[in-house]
């Protein structure tokens, strides 16, 4: 269905947990909903029906970290059963995904997208309070080998932090069949140093030069490569190119309530309605017909970390 703003909302983010392995510098953790508090399987299938029945076409999981629970190949099993699910893909930091690749794969899924700062061990430890570079690294060549297609790298540069290391991810791209995308730092950690430290989609052009833009952008990236590249290089910029008029999407949160924009606190909740699925679908309706024309990341924090909503 349309929003307020003629905007097709086709593209649900489900966020299963609030709970994360890492602890990155930019993502504003703050105390986590426990483990109890979460979704059962039946009730996100449920939820998710509901949206596509609303018009919701591709289902994107999140967290938290998705595969702290250990019940997600059952929720992606679930998502995939209900027709009308063109694609389910999932965005992890990789951690513990050599291990569950195949896994996911059999349950039905179908892509994923992995977070990735650095390619450098200590940077990597420093960035995310773990020294699990290797896991991520090995969990890339594993959903390869698995055939979850396509693959992407998100990156978030901060100057006189990762920065230094764009040049190893975009090698990353050179190499191996997969998209490296950078996304501008986007104000969560409330400290107001976002700006000095963001890294924005010119500097990285205006630094690698050899980068030559590729058809128009598919969804929020637009996509470069270099001479002999296997793969491309993509730059999110949610700052100094706010995508928000093409913004197709809405969040349903790990304690089932509804946040209709990444940029706002607000969350409409949904579970009072479970049981009754016509109630369901018209307060879906409702909810999406009250997302904001855009981000206001230029005045304002976001409150909320994006551990509870999964970027
Ligand atoms: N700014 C930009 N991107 C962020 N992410 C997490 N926090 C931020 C932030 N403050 C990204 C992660 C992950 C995706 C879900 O959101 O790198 O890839």
């Amino acid at each position: 269905m349309k929003d307020n703003f003629g905007r097709e909302i086709t593209y649900l983010r489900v966020s299963v947990t609030q709970r994360c392995n890492l602890n990155c510098v930019y993502c504003g953790k703050t105390d986590c909903a426990k483990k109890e508090t979460e979704l059962s399987p039946a009730t996100i299938r449920q939820l998710v029906r509901a949206f596509v029945a609303c018009g919701i076409k591709k289902v994107r999981i999140t967290g938290g970290e998705p595969l702290v629970r250990n019940d997600l190949c059952e929720i992606i099993a679930g998502i995939r059963s209900i027709g009308g699910v063109e694609t389910c893909a999932l965005t992890t930091n990789g951690v513990y995904l050599a291990q569950a690749a195949g896994a996911l794969k059999a349950a039905g899924l179908d892509s994923v997208n992995i977070s990735l700062d650095s390619t450098d061990g200590s940077t990597y430890r420093h960035l995310t309070g773990a020294d699990m570079l290797k896991k991520v690294l090995a969990g890339l060549d594993e959903a390869e080998r698995v055939g979850l297609r396509p693959i992407k790298v998100n990156a978030v540069l901060m100057k006189g932090v990762n920065s230094d290391g764009a040049g190893a991810l975009i090698d990353l791209a050179r190499r191996l069949r997969i998209d490296v995308r950078f996304i501008e730092l986007m104000p969560f950690s409330a400290q107001g140093e976002d700006a000095a430290l963001r890294v924005t989609g010119d500097e990285i052009l205006t630094q690698f030069p050899f980068l030559r833009p590729l058809d128009p952008a598919d969804g929020v990236a637009q996509y470069y490569a270099g001479e002999g590249f296997a793969g491309r290089v993509g730059l999110i910029r949610p700052i100094t190119r706010k995508f928000c008029a093409g913004c197709n999407r809405i969040r349903l949160l790990s304690d089932g309530s509804v946040k209709p924009c990444l940029g706002y606190d607000t969350a409409y909740p949904l579970l009072p309605f479970l049981g009754d699925d016509e109630r369901l679908r018209e307060e879906i309706r409702q909810i999406i017909l009250k997302k904001p024309a855009g981000h206001s990341f230029e005045n304002q924090t976001a409150g909320h970390g994006l551990n509870r909503t999964g970027g």
